[in-house]
């Protein structure tokens, strides 16, 4: 089954979209596996952004992903990275559509209320550096049996 990362950015937590936002995961049908509230450091924010060093907007976002804290969460599901980036929407949220989540709550890319793996070798490097495996939980779920044959 794959994982994806999903990052609940300082601007969420701050205008309450959290409870929304998580929603929009569960009633999908994706498995939440791993949840907590981080306060993210320079050498964390660095490292998660490490391929956009050198670009225009890598301070402003390592900045931005320091200055509040964020969600982090694991979720599970057949095709979930995929999925989970069709709810998030464009990475610009002026230019998401309206049933997104950035369509739906953000105005601009400086402030995109979410991250979301885009690969599965992201994804492994993403949970792998804001949570530790035991962190991770494998349960069974009510419902499971009625997403998918
Ligand atoms: S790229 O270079 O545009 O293809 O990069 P992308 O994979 O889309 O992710 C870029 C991350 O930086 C955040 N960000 C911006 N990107 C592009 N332009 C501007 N001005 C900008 N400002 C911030 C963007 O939200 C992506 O972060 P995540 O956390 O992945 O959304």
């Amino acid at each position: 089954m794959e994982r994806t990362f999903i990052m609940l950015k300082p601007d969420a937590v701050q205008r309450g979209l959290v409870g929304q936002i998580i929603a929009r995961f569960e009633s999908k049908g994706c498995k939440l596996v791993g949840m907590k509230l981080v306060k993210v450091d320079r050498n964390l924010a660095e490292e998660h952004y490490a391929e956009h060093k050198g670009k225009s907007f890598f301070e402003p976002t390592v900045n931005y992903i320091m200055s509040s804290p964020v969600v982090a969460t694991v979720w599970e599901g057949k095709n979930v990275i995929a999925i989970a980036r069709e709810l998030m929407g464009s990475t610009n949220p002026a230019s998401a559509n309206p049933g997104t989540i950035r369509g739906a709550y953000g105005m601009d890319i400086s402030r995109n209320i979410i991250h979301g793996s885009d690969s599965v070798a992201s994804a492994d490097r993403e949970i792998a550096l804001y949570f530790r495996p035991v962190e991770i939980l494998e349960y069974d779920k009510a419902g499971e049996e009625w997403l998918s044959e």
